[in-house]
């Protein structure tokens, strides 16, 4: 597959250069911290960027979950909110916007994506039983691990290698699935966990006619399907652009016709249907829906509000419209390839192709000289807030976490560092100032020294360990 293939955007837009199909509003003010600030700032954080003050961070890259900014029919929504205990009308309009957009029947909200996760682990999960997906996300892996589940990765095998340049990194391998299922016995494959895009991957989509052959062979077992459609949109885009016979589909059309080839879904509304806060589950199946809105008023909130005010509601239906506009994907998507060609183009190593809603630092290769034992992800997240105040994301070996059989600590073959692009937010000037951050960053390679674990929280140790230099 040829790189340059995904890397003029002037190719892919067929004009010179391409704007945000929106005009900025209200701002919000940004400061960058002087550098003795931030040096202070990241010893109070232990060098996780996840215990930094939000207010000493200049350009937030930690994540495109609930960052992003709402349009103003969505501040609009919020007027509209019908704060009902019980069947509100927002309730209705999201459950109808789910219906159109992704085609499933029933609907169950939730207060964010792991609140859907932890519903459906307990619902569909029987202890003992074994979870095959492309590549395991945190939270997804670790409610399916709670339930008495254990995930196996059945994702391709070019999605571990962060240089090999498959349009589709995403893609089930249907030959280890299917081992998997004869080895197991069907009836102790709980389902196939889906994501598309996938994070952990790089951002990296799955084509239509891998779901499709996916779906074909899930009948032939009797093995059900559900889908983390968090970034469906943008894999939707990338089918669009990449997978012969879809150029002339809208990303509405693509997005119902993928998720028809599954029985469900969960979903973080803080990605891809473009608000501050919010999830749902939806599914096909009566009697599962029964079992979800039964869980649902235990852990979250009654099944027509799901731990979501009425207000949040109304500005997901709108997210959801919102979110499939082919104008808008193309855009959102367009600026991490923008910020992804300036590095390439500076041969920094990153995650090619180019993902969805981040670009990824090829920490193995940025730092070839710092073992994965010592961090070299969690250490360039680090430095890239020491030098320009950017806030980024490990997505290595301490986010893997541990066997919960062994207690040794994984060993992914991804030692990535995440600059995730919220939407709507940042301009293309902003990613002109990461991209030199970053290059500043590499420049100074030789000189970095690793991290050690000096505090390891028990649950997704990422978000609160503390680290010390090695
Ligand atoms: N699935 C995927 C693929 C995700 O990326 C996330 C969250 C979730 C599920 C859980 O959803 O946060 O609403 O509870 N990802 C965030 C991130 C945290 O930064 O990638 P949530």
């Amino acid at each position: 597959m040829d790189a340059k293939k995904y890397q003029t955007i002037g190719q892919q837009f067929g004009r010179r250069s391409w704007a945000e199909p929106w005009k900025i509003k209200m701002v919000e003010p940004i400061r960058l911290a002087s550098a003795e600030e931030r040096r202070q700032a990241m010893e109070g954080a232990f060098s996780n960027t996840f215990l930094l003050r939000s207010e000493d961070v200049y350009i937030d890259l930690l994540t495109d979950s609930g960052t992003n900014a709402m349009s103003d029919r969505q501040w609009a929504g919020l007027m509209l909110g019908d704060e009902a205990y019980a069947g509100s009308r927002n309730f209705y309009h999201l459950e109808a916007a789910m219906q159109t957009y992704y085609g499933y029947k029933y609907l169950v909200p939730t207060h964010q994506g792991r609140g859907a996760e932890h519903i459906l682990s307990q619902a569909a999960i029987k202890p003992g039983q074994w979870v095959p997906g492309n590549m395991y996300f945190t939270t997804t892996r670790q409610h399916q691990e709670m339930a008495g589940g254990t995930f196996v990765d059945v994702i391709i095998r070019e999605a571990h290698d962060a240089a090999d340049l498959h349009p589709f990194k995403g893609n089930v391998d249907l030959d280890k699935l299917e081992t998997l299922i004869k080895d197991k016995g069907a009836q102790n494959i709980a389902y196939v966990s889906l994501a598309g895009t996938v994070n952990m991957a790089g951002g990296q989509p799955v084509s239509m006619a891998n779901v499709r052959a996916l779906r074909e062979l899930c009948d032939r077992y009797g093995v059900r399907i559900y889908l983390d459609a968090t970034r469906m949109a943008e894999n939707a885009y990338f089918i669009q652009q990449r997978e012969p016979g879809y150029a002339d589909w809208t990303i509405a059309r693509i997005l119902k016709e993928f998720c028809s080839y599954t029985d469900g879904a969960w979903m973080s509304a803080k990605k891809d249907n473009l608000v501050n806060i919010g999830g749902w589950l939806a599914v096909n199946d009566a009697e599962l829906f029964e079992t979800l809105r039964n869980l649902v008023v235990i852990y979250e909130g009654l099944h027509t509000y799901g731990g979501l005010a009425g207000r949040d509601m109304e500005a997901i239906a709108i997210g959801i419209e919102e979110c499939v506009q082919d104008d808008h994907i193309r855009s959102r998507v367009g600026q991490v390839l923008y910020l992804g060609e300036l590095l390439i183009n500076w041969d920094i190593p990153i995650v090619q192709p180019v993902g969805g809603h981040a670009v990824f630092l090829d920490a193995k290769r940025f730092y070839p000289h710092i073992p994965q034992d010592e961090l070299p992800a969690q250490t360039l997240a680090a430095q890239l807030y020491l030098d320009s105040g950017i806030r980024s994301m490990e997505r290595g070996i301490v986010s893997a976490g541990r066997d919960p059989v062994t207690g040794e600590n994984r060993h992914p073959a991804l030692e990535l560092t995440r600059l995730t692009i919220p939407r709507r937010v940042y301009t293309q000037a902003h990613m002109d100032i990461v991209a030199e951050a970053v290059k500043a960053a590499y420049d100074n390679r030789e000189r970095t020294r690793g991290l050690r674990m000096i505090f390891e929280p028990k649950y997704l140790r990422f978000f609160q360990a503390r680290f010390e230099p090695v």
